[in-house]
């Protein structure tokens, strides 16, 4: 049988397991899941009142987070992150658009995947949320006080930053590691121009660690590490007694640059890379390695201005697992492994293999022996290899098909995603015993629990972050938004609550309680602390001033009208700017700001901040502009007028109420 009929086979199998879990929940347990119990009131948040915990969800390839309330499922905003937003004219404003700066250019576009909260003492303190882009190797800062991005790092000598950003227990350093090698530039590689079918000789992979400034949370590249070209999927740092340490699924051990479906699925076993980032940041702040070329950019909004500013970089340490012995070591993981769970008590590390019919848990105090024993079976890139029975505690069975991932409850459970079979496989930690399973629908990838991922998991729900919706709501044509499910695991069984659609293609989310930021919210911004450089804090300070061909357009909104509303004397030729402050000092109220013809955005602009725009007419004519949020009672009335006149008028700048202009 060859290998593809072999695969065919084990998913014509998990379907058959999957019809036969949802007829054997249909039959036996579908009365207290759904319909006669209390699951609605469980769900139901009355008017008014709000949802216990926040839910972040990446939203794949939207390029930006969705937060939505649970146990509601109520899509409460979404936060632009990597893609432009013409909502709110993020990524088009001046303010904002130098956070999609790359080496390969402006990126207006992104692949989220795995939100991550910072952390104190390994417990999310709902500062920060972290969230990586999978296809330009970046990560993205999140300011969960005002729920906006503040910060976009590049990392370079990397690709597929699918592995990425994970948290250390004090949110010391985030990490990443490449999914799909690369050729990389000397000293590293052999040059980035050579033939794909030299993979084996010239790719080459990295582990970034990103250092975290504790008190802004401004991210810094720190040193890399040189990896084996493998493809590397999840990771995970670890917590308690294991915190030192950073662990990564690996699967593309084989190396296989083609058809990675059968050809990165041969061998029996790939790895967990370990790696001890204390020690090695030790040494790397020591001096060791070297530091080579590399142009990344480093985008950050400042503080002061609230404007987004592009720092090039050109310099990264990078240190090689042969400056590291007795830091790195390889563990024997199954068969192209996905996801990698470290369990709150920071004991254990479950991986959930694709291919492989069971889960293991290894253990890092068996991990530590087998290091200091040094009962290795060999080594990579002189990276040992561990003994895998040396390292495993015990292998779940029974765990469905296509395990991809596990979280935890604080309670001493773990639960599995089984994608093939569609289900939800709970598990005890210590014994590996399962002791309960509930259908999903269908196929999910990431499940949630939250504070699952950390030493403290508040627990009570479980958000299952299914593939494929199908048939669960109404159809809209050929795509449709993915579907959630949420489960109360309070009890000893899985109990589906509720289904919600939602944005995108959510790989992970993070949940925590609405206690713990809600209160933090920014409301409005203080005019007086308004530092934007085109900020007009007063009606009477508003101006248009001339500059050669640029116009700078100084404008207030407040309800209902915008200063200036008439501006003549604007040519053709001429680059405007129009600079709206919001001066209202109000909790939403934000105003709008749109201009027949502009060709990026339009913008909403929040109390107390100053929002510019840039455009060059392409006509003469008087272009009409307006507030686009429904502000006041005269909302419609907050309009006005711009002429443009041709290069050669001699029209003079005038600018103010129909008034003035008279
Ligand atoms: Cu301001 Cu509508």
């Amino acid at each position: 049988m060859s290998f593809q009929q072999q695969i065919r086979n084990i998913f014509v199998g998990g379907i058959a397991i999957a019809v036969t879990a949802f007829m054997f929940s249909g039959c036996s347990s579908n009365k207290s899941k759904i319909g006669n119990d209390n699951a609605a009131e469980q769900v139901y948040v009355p008017p008014g009142k709000h949802d216990t915990f926040y839910s972040f969800l990446s939203g794949g390839w939207t390029g930006n987070i969705s937060v939505y309330g649970l146990p509601s499922g109520r899509h409460l905003y979404t936060i632009p992150v990597f893609s432009q937003d013409p909502t709110d004219g993020y990524g088009y404003t001046e303010e904002t658009k130098a956070l999609f700066n790359t080496s390969h250019g402006f990126i207006p576009w992104g692949d989220t995947h795995h939100p991550e909260f910072s952390k104190t003492n390994g417990i999310d303190d709902g500062r920060w949320l972290f969230v990586n882009d999978n296809n330009t190797p970046r990560i993205a800062r999140v300011n969960l006080k005002t729920f906006r991005t503040d910060e976009i790092l590049e990392l370079p000598n990397t690709a597929g930053n699918h592995a990425s950003p994970f948290t250390s227990s004090n949110t010391e350093y985030l990490t990443a590691i490449t999914r799909f090698s690369i050729p990389m530039s000397k000293p590293l590689g052999n040059g980035r121009d050579v033939p794909i079918a030299s993979y084996k000789k010239n790719f080459k992979s990295t582990a970034s660690f990103v250092k975290v400034n504790p008190h802004n949370g401004e991210m810094k590249l720190d040193f890399q590490i040189m990896v084996p070209p493998f493809d590397y999927d999840l990771g995970r740092f670890g917590l308690g007694p294991s915190k030192d340490w950073v662990f990564f699924t690996d699967y593309n051990s084989e190396e296989a640059h083609t058809m990675l479906e059968i050809n990165a699925s041969q061998k029996d076993k790939d790895f967990v890379l370990a790696i001890n980032w204390k020690k090695v940041a030790e040494i790397a702040h020591e001096g060791k390695g070297q530091i080579v070329n590399a142009t990344y950019d480093h985008n950050l909004v400042d503080p002061k201005t609230d404007v987004a500013k592009t720092e090039v970089l050109h310099k990264v340490r990078v240190l090689k697992p042969s400056d590291l012995k007795g830091l790195m070591f390889f563990m024997p993981a199954p068969k192209s492994p996905h996801g990698i769970n470290v369990t709150p008590s920071g004991e254990f590390i479950a991986e959930g293999g694709k291919l492989s019919t069971v889960i293991p848990v290894q253990s890092f105090a068996k991990m530590e022996t087998a290091i200091q024993k040094n009962d290795t079976t060999g080594s990579i890139s002189g990276i040992p290899i561990l003994n895998y029975k040396d390292v495993t505690a015990h292998e779940v069975k029974n765990v469905g098909l296509g395990p991809l991932h596990n979280d935890f409850d604080g309670k001493g459970y773990a639960y599995a995603t089984a994608f093939i079979s569609s289900e939800i496989v709970k598990w005890n930690i210590k014994t590996g015993k399962v002791v309960d399973r509930h259908a999903t629908y269908y196929s999910p990838g990431h499940l949630s629990i939250p504070g699952g991922d950390s030493r403290k998991p508040w627990g009570h729900y479980l958000l299952a972050l299914n593939k494929i919706t199908k048939d669960r709501y109404l159809p809209t044509g050929p795509e449709m938004f993915a579907g959630e499910q949420l489960f109360d695991i309070s009890g000893n069984k899985l109990k589906l609550l509720l289904d919600f659609p939602v944005e995108g293609e959510p790989h992970y989310a993070q949940e925590i309680p609405a206690s713990i930021i809600d209160t933090g919210q920014v409301k409005y911004f203080k005019l007086e602390d308004n530092h934007n450089p085109y900020v007009t804090r007063k009606e009477k300070d508003a101006k248009v001033v001339r500059n050669g061909h640029r116009v700078d357009i100084y404008m207030t909104a407040i309800r209902s009208h915008f200063m200036p509303d008439n501006i003549e004397g604007i040519k053709m030729g001429d680059t405007v700017y129009i600079h709206v402050t919001n001066i209202e000092q109000e909790w939403d109220i934000p105003h709008g700001f749109a201009l027949m013809g502009m060709r990026n955005a339009g913008m909403l602009i929040m109390p107390g901040e100053t929002r510019s725009v840039k455009w060059e007419p392409r006509q003469v004519g008087v272009f009409p502009f307006y507030c686009t949020d429904f502000c006041s009672a005269l909302h419609q009335e907050m309009q006005g007028y711009i002429r443009v006149s041709p290069a050669n008028s001699n029209v003079k700048i005038v600018y103010g109420t129909n008034k003035d202009l008279k």
